[in-house]
């Protein structure tokens, strides 16, 4: 895997994150090279800045290297961009004094002067990125997206035009080209949200812009829902939520357990916390608050002795634009790492995936519970001998208020 970055001058050493992760993937691209040898080029000053979807900072670094007082606000929806980002500037010397972190939806501030964008995979994500944009740039505001030259299209730069104002793309590069747009100053309203309904589950659902399967329901999270695991659950985890349909639906088919909901993409968390509120799951006959969310990279913060008895798990198998299975995996070991000893991974996958070889090998037992052509739904029993000993020393299963679940980052 290559970790050093080299452009117009500038060397940086960067790795995604978590950086132990067990793949060949690095974590800048081409298209962040371009925009940085784009800036470099135009010598750029160091005007007040933002930067939206920077992976795991190879833009913030580039320009912090460039000059190390360059006032910086990042915009990022995954809590994994936000580490990966602090995790390289310390790894390259960088101090992060100068930055301002918001989520894609905190309010951006004004006197920005310029915008850097990596060009998100979801479009109509995008889309709202742009919106909010048209909210506070003056006229004028240069904004510069970097693409893949495959994904630049005439219908993206409508897009741009139609949201921010008239955009037009560089020459080829490394097979990327950067988009610059000016401003046209016209504020724009922001999208709502995407509302759909499982009725036959009486769930209705809301979702944000960038929350997975947000137009409709993901299949593999519908044969979940038609197999629910058996048994006596009472502290779940909907692991990697989305906006939260499995546990809700989970309440549903245990009403005395608490549900933890923890996604890496903060519109989810959001949309989870607002599904579990309309779809009023709150059973009147427990005491304390019946359902957390955490904006987090799998569950790296849950504290130690958290021991959840259940957790539902419908993988991603990418992380931006890359495929990989390396989260899939981190989700299955921090899983057999934070359940009870007796506790159930209950996971859907595309067949071909072949989770169970993983399962396997971690938990050293694994069940199909249902199949069909394209899916397989597998379960994985947390039983150990060292588990024991663990659980005797540290564990409870009893359901912790939120104060209780998270604490300092273990990774
Ligand atoms: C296949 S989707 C499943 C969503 C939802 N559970 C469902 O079944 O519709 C996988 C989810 O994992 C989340 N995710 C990706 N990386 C993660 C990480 N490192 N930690 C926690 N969640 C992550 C994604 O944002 C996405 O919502």
């Amino acid at each position: 895997m290559t970790t050093q970055l080299s452009v117009s001058g500038i060397e940086l050493e960067l790795f995604r994150y978590p950086s132990r992760q067990e793949s060949n993937l690095q974590a800048w691209d081409a298209a962040d090279e371009h925009l940085i040898k784009h800036l470099v080029d135009t010598e750029q000053a160091p005007t007040n800045t933002l930067i939206v979807n920077d992976n795991f900072g190879a833009l913030t670094a580039g320009l912090l290297s460039i000059n190390p007082d360059w006032p910086l606000t990042l915009e990022t929806d995954a809590k994994t961009s936000l580490l990966g980002t602090t995790q390289n500037l310390s790894r390259n010397q960088l101090s992060a004094d100068s930055l301002t972190w918001v989520n894609s939806r905190d309010e951006l501030p004004q006197g920005i002067q310029l915008v850097l964008m990596k060009l998100p995979k979801n479009l109509n994500y995008f889309s709202h990125q742009l919106k909010r944009l048209s909210q506070v740039l003056p006229a004028g505001t240069q904004v510069f997206i970097g693409a893949k030259a495959k994904s630049i299209n005439k219908s993206l730069l409508e897009t741009i035009s139609r949201n921010l104002g008239a955009a037009s793309a560089s020459l080829t590069w490394k097979k990327t080209r950067v988009i610059t747009c000016i401003t046209d100053g016209k504020p724009r309203a922001l999208p709502t949200t995407i509302d759909w309904s499982v009725p036959e589950f009486n769930l209705k659902i809301s979702n944000l812009s960038n929350v997975f399967a947000a137009n409709k329901l993901d299949i593999g999270a519908r044969i979940m829902l038609d197999n629910m695991p058996k048994g006596e659950f009472k502290s779940i985890v909907d692991l990697g939520c989305g906006n939260g349909i499995l546990g809700l639906h989970a309440k549903q088919c245990f009403p005395d357990a608490y549900i933890h909901f923890i996604d890496d993409s903060e519109m989810a968390v959001t949309s989870a916390k607002a599904n579990w509120a309309l779809n009023k799951l709150d059973n009147p006959e427990l005491v304390g608050q019946q359902a957390t969310f955490a904006w987090d990279d799998c569950l790296t913060n849950m504290n130690e002795g958290f021991r959840p008895d259940l957790i539902l798990c419908n993988p991603p198998f990418h992380q931006g634009e890359a495929i990989t299975d390396h989260i899939a995996w981190q989700m299955f070991l921090d899983a057999f790492r934070r359940l009870k000893n007796g506790g159930i991974l209950h996971v859907v996958g595309n067949r071909h995936l072949a989770y169970h070889v993983k399962l396997k090998r971690i938990f050293k037992n694994c069940t199909t519970v249902e199949s069909n052509g394209k899916f397989v739904i597998l379960q994985a029993q947390k039983i150990s001998k060292k588990a024991q000993e663990l659980e005797q020393s540290s564990a409870t299963s009893a359901p912790h208020p939120q104060s209780a679940l998270y604490g300092a980052a273990k990774r």
